[in-house]
C-alpha cells in the first residue's frame, strides 16, 4: 500500500488538506479538516488521560510558544540543533547529508558521490550546518537584540516551569509534567505527508527522578509508552522499540529509544524516550543564575533531578493510525478505515431508509439520544449501500438505519463497519449496545 492512497483518501474525506492549496500549496504544512481534527483530538485526549489521569503524580502544563531567547542558548539549540545540508550544484536538489550516507561511511569524500536525484557524479557540495529553529523578532524593530525563536520542542517550557509547578502542586520526586502543543522546525527535507512538517504538535512528558533511578525509570516508560499503541488500535507487529546508537544521540541525551511504526515508506520514528540526565536543568541553572535544584526532605539535601522524557509527535501518531487503519476490502470493492471505535472521528451515522413516512423524525430523535456521548452524523442522501460505503472510508464504526419496522416496534438495525453484519436492536438499548461494542472492540 502506498502513502499516496492515504493522502488521497485524507483529502477526499476531509482528514488532511495541503496548506494554502488555492495558492499552489505551502511546503510541508498541512491543515486538518473536519474528520482530521476529530481524530487528532481523540488521540491527544487518550494520551492526556493515560499520562495525567492514570498517573496520579503527573500534572499538566501549557507554556508559551515564544519564550525568553536565552532558554534556547542554554538548552543548546542555538549552537547544536543543526542538520547537515548538502546541495546538488547541477539540479539544485537539497539533502540532509546524514540521510545520504550510512554511519559507517560518514567520513565520505563528497566530491565522489552521485546526486541521488539527477545522478550527476561529483555535483554535491560539502555538508554545512543548518540551524532548524525558526527566528522571529519581538517588537517593531528587527535586529539581533530582539530575536526570538518559535519553540522547536515543548520540553523547555516544562523545564523552566518545573520548580513553580512542583511548589504549586506540592509534588515529590518522582513526578511528571505533561504538555501538548505546537513545535516548529525549519526542516530541510520535508516529506512523507504529515510525517515530517515544519509546524507540528508534540505530546511530551518530562519525568523528574533521583539520578540513581534513571535505568529503572527508563525501563518503566519504555513499557508504558509501547503499550499505549495498542490502545489506539495499532497492530503489535507494526510497532517496535529501537535504541539509538552512540552517533545518533541528540546533544542532550545519555540514552535514547525510538518507538517506530512500519509506515508504507518503512520503519520510522513516532516517539522518542530519552534519558536527558540533569543536562537541561544544569544548563538553565548556569545561564539564568537561578538554582534549579530540588530539596529532598528525607535526606535533607538539594540536588538536580534527572529527567526521563517521553516525546511523541501527534501528527506522526495520527499518520501511523491512518496507515494502520487503511484497508482495501477487495472482496467487497470498498475502502475501509478500520479505526478503533474509541478514536474514530464519527462514532455512528444515522440513516433513515427513505426521506418520508416519518423515518427522518425517528432518525433525528435517535441523534438527540446519542449525541451527548458520541459524535453522530445524519445522512439521508443516496442509496443505503452508498451511504454505508461513504462512512466506511471515514472510519465510522456503526451505521444505524431507521426503516418501516422502526415505526412499528421502536427498533433499528445497527451495522458493523468491519464485518458489514447487521443486527436489530431496540432504540432504548442503542446507547448501551454501542458502549459495549466499543469496549469489546479488538
Ligand atoms: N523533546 C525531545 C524532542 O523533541 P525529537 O525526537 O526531536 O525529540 C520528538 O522529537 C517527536 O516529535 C518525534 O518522535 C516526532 O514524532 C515528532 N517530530 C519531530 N520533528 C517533527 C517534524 N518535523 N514533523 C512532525 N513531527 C516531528
Amino acid at each position: 500500500m502506498s502513502i499516496e492512497k492515504i493522502v488521497s483518501l485524507c483529502k477526499r474525506r476531509g482528514f488532511v488538506f495541503q496548506s494554502s492549496e488555492i495558492y499552489g500549496g505551502y511546503g510541508a504544512v498541512y491543515d486538518y479538516g473536519p474528520l482530521g481534527i476529530e481524530l487528532k483530538n481523540k488521540i491527544s485526549q487518550l494520551w492526556w488521560k493515560s499520562m495525567t489521569q492514570l498517573h496520579d503524580n503527573i500534572v499538566g502544563l501549557d507554556s508559551g510558544i515564544l519564550m525568553h531567547p536565552k532558554i534556547w542558548k542554554a538548552s543548546g539549540h542555538v549552537d547544536a540543533f543543526n542538520d547537515p545540508l548538502v546541495d546538488c550544484k547541477q539540479c539544485k536538489a537539497r539533502f540532509r547529508s546524514d540521510e545520504l550516507v550510512s554511519e559507517e561511511t560518514s567520513a565520505t569524500d563528497w566530491s565522489s558521490l552521485q546526486c541521488p536525484k539527477c545522478g550527476t557524479k561529483g555535483s554535491l557540495t560539502e555538508p554545512r550546518q543548518f540551524n532548524l529553529m525558526f527566528k522571529t523578532h519581538i517588537g517593531p524593530i528587527e535586529n539581533e537584540s530582539n530575536t526570538a525563536y518559535l519553540r522547536p520542542e515543548t520540553a523547555q517550557g516544562i523545564y523552566v516551569n518545573y520548580l513553580l509547578t512542583q511548589n504549586a502542586m506540592r509534588l515529590k520526586i518522582p513526578f511528571g509534567i505533561a504538555q501538548i502543543g505546537k513545535a516548529f522546525r525549519n526542516e530541510i527535507v520535508a516529506r512523507n505527508f504529515i510525517f515530517r512538517t515544519r509546524e507540528f504538535e508534540q505530546m511530551e512528558m518530562q519525568y523528574f527522578i533521583k539520578p540513581e533511578n534513571d535505568d529503572k525509570s527508563m525501563e518503566y516508560w519504555k513499557n508504558e509508552r509501547y503499550n499505549f499503541y495498542s490502545l489506539i488500535g495499532i497492530d503489535s507487529n507494526k510497532i517496535r522499540l529501537t535504541e539509538h546508537g552512540p552517533n545518533e544521540l541528540a546533544h542532550y541525551a545519555k540514552e535514547a529509544w525510538d518507538i517506530e511504526y512500519k509506515f508504507p515508506f518503512g520503519w520510522s520514528e513516532v516517539e522518542g524516550i530519552h534519558n536527558r540526565t540533569d543536562f537541561d536543568l544544569r544548563m538553565h541553572q548556569e545561564h539564568s543564575g537561578k538554582k534549579m535544584e530540588i530539596f529532598d526532605q528525607e535526606s535533607n539535601h538539594r540536588y538536580l533531578p534527572y529527567i526521563i522524557e517521553t516525546s511523541a509527535g501527534l501528527n506522526r501518531m495520527m499518520l501511523s493510525v491512518l496507515s494502520n487503519a487503511f484497508w482495501e476490502d477487495t472482496d467487497n470493492n470498498r475502502i475501509v478505515m478500520k479505526l478503533h471505535p474509541k478514536i474514530a472521528p464519527v462514532t455512528a451515522v444515522v440513516c433513515p431508509l427513505t426521506k418520508k413516512d416519518g423515518l427522518p423524525e425517528i432518525g433525528k430523535a435517535i441523534i438527540d439520544i446519542l449525541k451527548p456521548n458520541f459524535k453522530i452524523i445524519y445522512d439521508q442522501q443516496g442509496s443505503i449501500g452508498k451511504r454505508y460505503y461513504r462512512q466506511d472510508e471515514a472510519g465510522t464504526p456503526f451505521g444505524i438505519t431507521v426503516d418501516h419496522q422502526s415505526k412499528e416496534d421502536d427498533t433499528v438495525t445497527i451495522r458493523d463497519r468491519d464485518t458489514q453484519t447487521q443486527e436489530r436492536i431496540e432504540i432504548s438499548n442503542l446507547l448501551k449496545v454501542m458502549k459495549r461494542k466499543i469496549e469489546d472492540y479488538t
